[in-house]
């Protein structure tokens, strides 16, 4: 995912954009570069690591007191310093950034291309940029009135920054399906693509809204639509705090984020879970609670990780709830032309808010009069904004690329919006009811005695560091995560990883198994355990390698797998939060060898 950041104002521009860039880090780039104005325009761009560009410019000239700067995740174009961000245009005048994708830059540069216009780049963003830059020189526009123009052509995401030499006391923003934040300081102003960058500075921030351009000057900030027409600025005090940014002692925010989970849970849980009059409180789900409960049928949308979190919902709201639920990938559904009816329910779960496929996807439900549930962690974020009603997870904000604090988070929440349903519907036994109070409450204590086993886990996971592939089983609710499981792996260690429902493995994949073939096994006490251990057995006949969590005491599967990962006995429905964090730290430690 790129990065922006951009300043204005009276400090030197150039050690703020760069820590900025810095702490987007965490989203993942392989390019990044920096604009500064001081009485000219000068671009710094270098790949690889924010660090390269930093030594590249040692002894360079860096003053100004306005800047963008951008981290890259290449799209269009190999990563290379002439593809890395920000782009000038064609006059030498203009620089600008951009995160998101231009879909319709193959017409638009054929266009610019027959007019004359030679790119430097292979990106979507210099071809915006030349356009620009086009409808300027064409119409005699202000950059302001182009940058509309343009905008009104354009198909796909984006936030942009736009730098002028000719009018250095300005910076023009706009987004469209891609989180701007802007933070208000005294005499200054601070773009970033989420709040990390600007909260040692200030707490105002604005959040721009899809459609909208920003006119920022150090002691100004209009917004106005593609009408333009004046909107006025929402600001916002951010509630985050430096600590929670930083490593703070751990060597990956992964590693922090893991640790973090018993009190991110707890956080969930606060004030929710009320354990003396035995209910729970969600104002979100009990204002719409009358919807809910009524609904023919619950849709949830999200992507990766999120997307996990909402089939295990399925599996919970079915069994408790008794009401269909469907789950879909937000990629395809706003692809799709889906069947809505009157009388659905729509759950957006996303972590940061911002996933364009699901904001997209949520867009589409509700022309359709769909009511949308958002289960979101990032407070006020598009997907929050764009919700009727929901939940915050208040996981607090998570840095490392791999989900894993929010992913426990989500399946709290969406566990505790099953039983006030089932509750309020009286699908749910009285008996059965206050068990599962109390099951949630156990988590936070579950959760951190998991994580007393960290060097066990860490031998284990030593132990398979070499393998080529992997494969992840589970049945019911453990089924979700072993997907979760096996994303994890994939995206950490970047060892081929494929998560299966456990009894669908005689249904072709079992050919793969072979004594090389690491296979782990989610197989907690539940309902389906007797099938479970006849899995394992199918793939010990076959010399597979069986990694697998287990409940404590768990003597029979401990006597049969390669190695064991034990957790608290907890209910089935509630288990899944403790099963994962195994397979978090077993991720983490195949990744970091
Ligand atoms: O912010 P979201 O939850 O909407 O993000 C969706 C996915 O991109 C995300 O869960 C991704 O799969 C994880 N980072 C994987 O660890």
């Amino acid at each position: 995912m790129c990065g922006i950041v951009a300043y204005i104002g009276h400090r030197q521009a150039y050690p703020v954009i760069l820590k900025g860039l810095k702490r987007l880090e965490y989203r993942g780039y392989d390019s990044a570069g920096i604009a500064l104005i001081n009485h000219s325009l000068k671009l710094y761009k270098k790949r690889g690591k924010v660090v390269n560009l930093e030594e590249s410019v040692l002894g360079q000239q860096v003053d100004g007191s306005v800047g963008i700067g951008h981290t890259r995740w290449a799209t269009h174009g190999e990563p290379s310093d002439r593809n890395a961000h920000p782009h000038r245009s064609s006059n030498g005048k203009l620089a600008m950034i951009h995160n998101g994708i231009i879909e319709n830059y193959a017409l638009l540069k054929q266009e610019l291309i027959k007019k004359g216009y030679r790119f430097q780049s292979d990106t979507d963003p210099e071809v915006l940029l030349y356009f620009i830059e086009d409808i300027q020189k064409k119409n005699g526009s202000s950059l302001e009135e182009a940058l509309r123009i343009a905008l009104k052509r354009v198909v796909g995401a984006y936030v942009i920054v736009l730098v002028d030499e000719d009018n250095p006391d300005t910076l023009l923003a706009a987004r469209k399906g891609s989180p701007l934040v802007i933070g208000i300081g005294k005499g200054e102003h601070f773009l970033a693509s989420d709040a990390s960058p600007i909260v040692e500075y200030t707490r105002e921030v604005v959040y721009v809204n899809d459609y909208e351009i920003a006119i920022i000057k150090p002691d100004e900030l209009v917004l106005k639509n593609l009408g333009n027409e004046r909107q006025t600025p929402y600001i916002q005090q951010l509630d985050l705090e430096l600590a929670a940014i930083e490593k703070g002692g751990y060597d990956h925010f992964m590693l922090k984020e893991i640790f973090e989970q018993p009190q991110t849970i707890h956080d969930c849980l606060r004030g929710r879970l009320d354990m003396a009059n035995k209910m729970i409180t969600m104002p979100g789900i009990e204002k719409n609670m009358e919807l809910i409960k009524n609904a023919n049928r619950i849709l949830i949308v999200a992507c990766g990780t999120s997307w996990h979190a909402g089939l295990e919902a399925e599996y919970i709201i079915e069994e408790l709830c008794r009401i269909p639920v469907e789950v879909e990938y937000a990629s395809e559904f706003r692809y799709r032309n889906p069947v809505i009816h009157p009388g659905d329910m729509i759950i957006a779960i996303s972590q940061s808010g911002e996933t364009a496929d699901t904001i997209v996807a949520i867009e589409k439900a509700k022309e359709q009069g769909a009511i949308i549930l958002g289960v979101v962690n990032v407070v006020g974020s598009s997907i929050a904004r764009l919700s009727h009603a929901g939940a915050y997870t208040h996981a607090g904000p998570e840095i490392g690329v791999a989900s894993t604090k929010a992913f426990t988070a989500q399946l709290t929440v969406l566990t505790m919006i099953a039983l006030m349903i089932a509750k309020e519907k009286g699908t749910i036994s009285g008996e059965r009811y206050l068990h599962l109070l109390n099951q949630l409450n156990e988590l936070p204590e579950k959760v951190s005695k998991v994580l007393e086993n960290v060097d066990l886990i860490k031998q284990v996971a030593l132990r398979y560091v070499g393998a080529s592939d992997a494969l992840f089983l589970g049945r019911g609710y453990n089924f979700p995560i072993a997907l979760e499981g096996a994303l994890k792996l994939k995206e950490i260690s970047y060892i081929h990883a494929e998560g299966y429902p456990a009894a669908e493995m005689k249904h072709g994949p079992i050919a793969l198994v072979e004594e090389t073939l690491p296979v782990v096994f989610v197989a907690t006490k539940d309902a389906s355990h007797e099938k479970i251990v006849s899995n394992i057995q199918e793939i010990k006949a076959r010399k597979g390698k069986v990694i697998a969590v287990i409940t404590e005491g768990d003597h029979i599967i401990q006597g049969m797998a390669d190695d064991v990962l034990p957790v608290p006995e907890t209910d089935e429905i509630v288990a899944p939060v403790i099963n994962t964090i195994p397979l978090q730290l077993l991720a983490y430690y195949m990744g970091v060898d």
